[in-house]
């Protein structure tokens, strides 16, 4: 098959821990044609959706550690249309473009695009699981989201918990999310007018979640594939901060699933899918679910060092098997279509 990454470019890939690299040198190793290409460089080539790809050629023999391969793979750049593509990975982080998904429509139906371009547009944003309906607080912590600074500081102050989150809509790796304290409450409006008002005017949703106790142990990185957990790690936070994202310094190692955090992914394992979310990576503090990770969900390459794995075969099995669906729809509907005008 033919698989194109849509992702930030080669250069910024790290040659040690990337799951895109991961998941690209899996394709490669299985002698699949590889292309990689950056949202800016799609482009519309006569009415037909192309991209400026970065074209991986074929290797005899495909080393066998993600930094070797990254530095022997022979690159070159080539216009090729998408829907010549088999599938479509998304790996680009967040915020999402949504002009990128108005390219990706006009493929979409030739394509098979993870996670789907439905799935994406509901699910780039941490509003996905701010809004699970969960009003109870059975899996999502408490949640507020708004752009109302007045109702965050009420919300803040009728609050029992002396500790909340604050953190942007878009962020990723850690960014921009803090920990606020009751005791600390002369901060509050400063940091509420730079999160939500922009300098020219425009403005922000934040959220104000509920701080899970025991985050400080760390959090629990679970990878889902088709709505099943396939791996799982704890991140441990540094001692200088109290957010776990190994970007932001926190450490790895080895996590089972309780059976708290396996009915977690029961439970919105059939929601993810049917939202066309399938490769995701989930965020778990104390059973429950604080981010859902749809756009360029990593881990894999700290998993596999931890359990000695190879999670990127699960991956490129699973969507090696909706290719070959596709194909064989395909054919059957060709034959069928040759029936009836035979007739
Ligand atoms: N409600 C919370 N309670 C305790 N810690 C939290 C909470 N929300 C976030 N954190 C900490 O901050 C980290 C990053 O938050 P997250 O919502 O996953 O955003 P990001 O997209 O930046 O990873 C989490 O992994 C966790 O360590
Ligand atoms: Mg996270």
């Amino acid at each position: 098959m033919n698989i194109c990454f849509l992702m930030y470019p080669w250069e910024q890939i790290d040659p040690e821990n990337d799951t895109s690299l991961a998941l690209i040198k899996e394709c490669a190793r299985r002698g699949h044609g590889v292309a990689l290409c950056s949202p800016a460089n799609l482009t519309i080539r006569n009415s037909v959706t192309n991209a400026f790809c970065t074209v991986i050629s074929r290797m005899e023999k495909v080393p066998a550690s993600l930094k070797s391969f990254y530095n022997k793979a022979i690159l070159r750049e080539e216009m090729l249309p998408l829907a010549g593509f088999d599938v479509i990975f998304m790996r680009a982080n967040p915020p999402l473009d949504p002009i990128m998904l108005n390219f990706l429509d006009s493929v979409k139906d030739d394509v098979f695009i993870v996670n789907s371009l439905q799935g994406l547009r509901e699910a780039n944003n941490k509003l996905y699981t701010a809004a699970f309906g969960d009003s109870h607080s059975n899996i999502i912590p408490a949640t507020h989201v708004s752009k109302n600074k007045q109702y965050l500081v009420d919300q803040i102050k009728e609050s029992t918990a002396e500790r909340m989150i604050l953190k942007p809509l878009n962020g990723f790796g850690g960014s921009g999310v803090i920990l606020i304290e009751k005791s600390a409450m002369s901060n509050i409006k400063s940091l509420l007018d730079f999160y939500v008002t922009n300098a020219d005017g425009s403005s922000n949703y934040v959220i104000l979640q509920e701080y899970i106790e025991g985050a400080d142990q760390g959090d629990v990185r679970i990878l889902l594939l088709n709505g099943e957990p396939i791996g799982a790690m704890r991140r441990i936070p540094s001692a200088e901060d109290h957010r776990s994202n190994v970007t932001a310094g926190g450490s790895i190692a080895k996590h089972h699933l309780s059976k708290e955090e396996k009915a977690l992914c029961k439970q919105i394992g059939p929601k993810l899918v049917n939202d066309g979310l399938f490769f995701v990576g989930i965020d778990v503090i104390g059973g429950k679910l604080v981010e859902v990770n749809v756009m360029s969900p990593g881990g894999i390459t700290y998993m596999n060092k931890v359990y000695k794995a190879k999670l990127e075969c699960k991956v490129i099995d699973f969507i090696e098997s909706k290719v070959l669906d596709k194909l064989q729809a395909f054919d059957r509907r060709s034959r069928l279509r040759k029936t009836v005008e035979d007739a």
